[in-house]
């Protein structure tokens, strides 16, 4: 119900243009972004790359209006790629991107041709690229996506989202393609149609998906920061001999630092998904319809 709320007055226009344009925003902004330049982004990769964590860098920007645009996208993630590879901690950061960023909506020969470009630039330099999920409209077409081009470039993997009913059968796949799962609950606003509406029911195939990847999935990515699920995980990765070396754990930037800094020195490990860039609006919304806490935190903000 928060959630619902928060998501769709964030999309309203003037709601939009008050949180963009109000500097009193920025702090808050910043709990979350790492900045707006690519400078900013590595230098906080390297800052926690040397604290003992992996780093996933996302540039901001999603839904881009035409191919031109999905075009300048392309190239600035190979300016990215560049740049990480002249870090001396580049074996520790890779990036995430979504498709809609390099022209899904304009169709999926515009976004293949752009992700194969990208993908190749990657390779060169040993780094992986994940494909954010998205929406529900994007799912089938993101797993096809991977399917086709990853026996060709399989430097990539892709991200499952289990309060989707179509999740299990989604992993099932990937597993058998061998390539990386991120799992992750799931951030947008879903109909019943296609999605668990109740915590407990995501949850639920959050952990039955999650110890499916454990046992058979290529190196997933286990993203959550909740602490009983990750509990959950740890004791049944221990229980199944599955070595801490096989999989990851992954928290967003600035979000429950303690329980990361507390699993890397448990001996895990721990990749940390930074974003940045000026696009940071829907990202942003996102992050603050998942707990209200966010928002009273906004507020306290303004009052003082
Ligand atoms: P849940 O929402 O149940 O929260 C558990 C606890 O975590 C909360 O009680 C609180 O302590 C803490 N917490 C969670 N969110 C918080 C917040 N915003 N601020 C402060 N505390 C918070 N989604 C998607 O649809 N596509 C994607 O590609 C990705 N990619 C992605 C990468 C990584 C590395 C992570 C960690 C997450 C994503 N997500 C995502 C987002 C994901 O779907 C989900 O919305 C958030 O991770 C929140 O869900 P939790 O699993 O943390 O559990």
């Amino acid at each position: 119900m928060f959630r619902t709320t928060i998501l769709r007055t964030a999309s309203l226009p003037p709601v939009k243009a008050a949180v963009k344009n109000t500097p009193l925003f920025r702090p808050v902004v910043t709990r979350f972004i790492a900045g707006d330049t690519v400078e900013e982004a590595i230098q906080v990769a390297e800052r926690l790359a040397d604290e003992g964590f992996f780093v996933t860098l996302d540039q901001l920007g999603e839904n881009v209006a035409d191919v031109e645009a999905a075009t300048r996208e392309l190239e600035s993630y190979v300016r990215l790629v560049d740049q990480i590879s002249q870090s001396s901690r580049r074996s520790q950061i890779n990036i995430s991107i979504k498709l809609t960023a390099l022209g899904l909506d304009q169709g999926d020969d515009v976004a293949e041709a752009n992700f194969r470009r990208l993908l190749a630039a990657a390779q060169a330099s040993d780094t992986f690229v994940r494909a954010d999920m998205e929406a529900s409209e994007y799912t089938e077409r993101t797993v096809q996506m991977i399917e086709r081009v990853f026996p060709d470039l399989d430097n990539t993997g892709t991200v499952l989202q289990s309060y989707l009913y179509s999740c299990g059968s989604h992993v099932d796949r990937l597993v058998r393609l061998g390539s990386r799962v991120r799992l992750v609950k799931g951030a947008y606003l879903e109909p019943e149609s296609v999605a668990y509406q109740s915590k407990a029911d995501v949850d639920a195939n959050y952990l039955e998906c999650a110890k499916k990847l454990l046992l058979r999935g290529r190196y997933p990515a286990i993203a959550t920061h909740d602490e009983a699920v990750i509990n959950e995980l740890l004791a049944f990765a221990a229980d199944n001999g599955v070595h801490p070396g096989r999989f990851e754990w992954q928290m967003l930037y600035g979000i429950r630092r303690d329980l990361q800094a507390k699993l890397r020195d448990m001996g895990h490990n721990v990749r940390i998904y930074v974003p940045f860039g000026s696009a940071w609006y829907p990202y942003f919304t996102r992050r603050l319809a998942e707990r209200p806490a966010n928002l009273l935190f906004i507020l306290r903000s303004f009052v003082k």
